[in-house]
């Protein structure tokens, strides 16, 4: 390497040498390049409600334009409150247990810089969310993987397996991270398994940090559970929701944490020190959008229902084998069938030779070997996004 290199890389931390960017969002980039139907980055592409896009305008032209508390403005907090108890019948302090970030993704990262100490380990389940693997290591903590399992027929369960969880905590495990709903196999952790993992967390001292933001998109009668609800659970638990998903604003970034005064405490130092605050006029519009009625979540999980079911059939008419997923918008597919080397070819060929864009199923692993016959789509979209996607994997038969 020349000289003048090597000392450009010394400018470079260690600490962003043990990951790559996301994977996720190049492929959105690649979707815009080739122009491809996008079904990888979950984000809608339908508008979000009109009371919540006005309650915004709103706010800019009543000039709510200067920083918020840090913490997050006290309409939003308070109508946070009020949903957790309307939601989850759990009883929150919103001047003492809210700390408001810019999304969701900033309250995973402050909290963990907030709790962790180098040394500690994390816990994670896999196929995880990409972000949770930086996350934890830019926190300084190892992250310890455990694996769901697909199902092994249609229409079954994503599981975990109680002995290898038990042997992923010890006396260095300092916090365990959940998605329920989960992304990417759409899984909906039952209350069964949310005590199995209460009763670990007990056992060792362990936090648990559970990011619910697909809370209101669930299918088939699943019953989403906060694990802060459990006995043993409310000191014990951050709980981590947002408006992106709920409210279709991914680019509003305002997401939440909530937990005891305690930590909400540390959460909020990391936070103000990192960001200061979240927008101020969407966190105004925020609190309109927490006070719309219980019929529009049930519109909202309706109309992701029809269109897992459109994009079921999609794929499966394209000859990829469907894990239905019970919550988020995501479907998990097994590539197999096709004979590609791999996910990273699979998505590639599908996006520059077919014009569809998918995830890689290897980015939700710690050793892509685990995702290489795995690929994951979105149903956050419109219906005629979803024809044009029909019309395009069409070609993939041949
Ligand atoms: C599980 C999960 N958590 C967090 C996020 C990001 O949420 P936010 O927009 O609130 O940062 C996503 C986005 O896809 C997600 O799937």
């Amino acid at each position: 390497m020349p000289e003048a290199d090597l000392q450009v890389k010394n400018f470079v931390s260690g600490r962003v040498e043990n990951f790559t960017e996301s994977v996720i969002r190049e492929m959105t980039r690649l979707a815009l390049l080739h122009g491809a139907v996008n079904l990888s980055q979950g984000f809608p592409d339908f508008p979000a409600p009109e009371l919540i896009k006005r309650a915004a305008q709103d706010a800019v032209a009543k000039d709510v334009n200067q920083y918020a508390i840090t913490w997050g403005a006290k309409n939003l907090r308070d109508a946070i409150a009020r949903q957790m108890q309307q939601w989850q019948g759990i009883t929150v302090d919103p001047e003492r247990e809210v700390t408001v970030c810019c999304g969701s993704t900033e309250v995973m990262i402050s909290t963990l810089l907030a709790v962790c100490n180098p040394g500690d380990e994390v816990v994670i389940f896999e196929p995880f969310y990409e972000n949770y693997g930086p996350d934890s290591r830019l926190s300084g903590a190892k992250p310890r993987f455990v694996k769901l399992r697909p199902p092994a027929a249609p229409g079954g369960e994503w599981t975990f397996d109680e002995k290898e969880l038990r042997a992923a905590f010890d006396c260095h495990t300092k916090a365990v991270i959940l998605n329920t709903p989960n992304n990417p196999t759409g899984k909906v952790f039952t209350r069964q398994e949310l005590e199995l993992i209460r009763d670990l967390c007990v056992e060792f001292n362990v936090l648990a940090i559970t990011d619910e933001i697909y809370e209101h998109i669930l299918y088939d009668g699943a019953r989403h559970i906060s694990i802060a609800s459990l006995d043993g659970m409310r000191e014990r638990t951050v709980t981590i929701n947002g408006l992106s998903k709920t409210y279709s604003v991914t680019g509003w970034r305002v997401g939440w944490a909530v937990a005891v005064p305690e930590i909400t405490n540390a959460i909020r130092k990391v936070h103000d020190f990192l960001t200061v605050g979240a927008p101020a006029p969407l966190q105004d519009a925020g609190a309109a959008a927490l006070a719309l009625p219980s019929s529009y979540y049930l519109q909202l999980a309706e109309g992701y229902r029809l269109r897992r079911d459109r994009l079921m059939s999609v794929l499966t008419d394209a000859g990829l084998r469907c894990f239905q997923p019970r919550g988020a918008y995501y479907i998990m597919t097994d590539i197999s069938g096709f004979g590609f080397a791999d996910d990273v070819v699979f998505t590639q060929y599908l996006v520059k030779e077919i014009g569809v864009a998918a995830v890689p199923g290897s980015s939700f692993y710690h050793d892509p070997r685990s995702g290489a016959q795995q690929v994951r789509f979105t149903f956050c979209k419109r219906d005629e996004t979803l024809d044009e996607a029909a019309r395009r994997l069409r070609k993939l038969q041949g």
